[in-house]
């Protein structure tokens, strides 16, 4: 079975709670699902999830965290 992985940043914590609020519908579907902070992935659960939900506060216009180079170094980038 597919299982999903929500991957956030946050800083005053809304967008972790977008993120569950999304894990509670994925869950409704029958799929696993994780949700974790940016800073707690490894490049492995990048590569044995499928599909992938991120989630960013915008800060100056782009994504807050440049720990979404953990997409790059699990290769996921290439199937994207
Ligand atoms: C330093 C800073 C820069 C921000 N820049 C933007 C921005 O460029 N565009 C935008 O729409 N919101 C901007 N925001 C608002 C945040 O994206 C927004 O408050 C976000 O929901 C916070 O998410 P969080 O609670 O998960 O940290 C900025 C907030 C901060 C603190």
């Amino acid at each position: 079975m597919p299982k999903v992985i929500i991957i956030y940043d946050t800083v005053y914590g809304n967008t972790r709670i977008a993120a569950e609020a999304m894990a509670d519908g994925v869950k409704e579907t029958g799929l696993q699902v994780e949700v974790r902070h940016v800073k707690d992935v490894k490049p492995e659960d990048v590569t044995a999830a499928d599909p992938i939900m991120m989630g960013s506060p915008t800060h100056a216009g782009a994504l807050r965290s440049t720990k979404y180079g953990i997409l790059r170094d699990s290769r996921r980038l290439e199937d994207m």
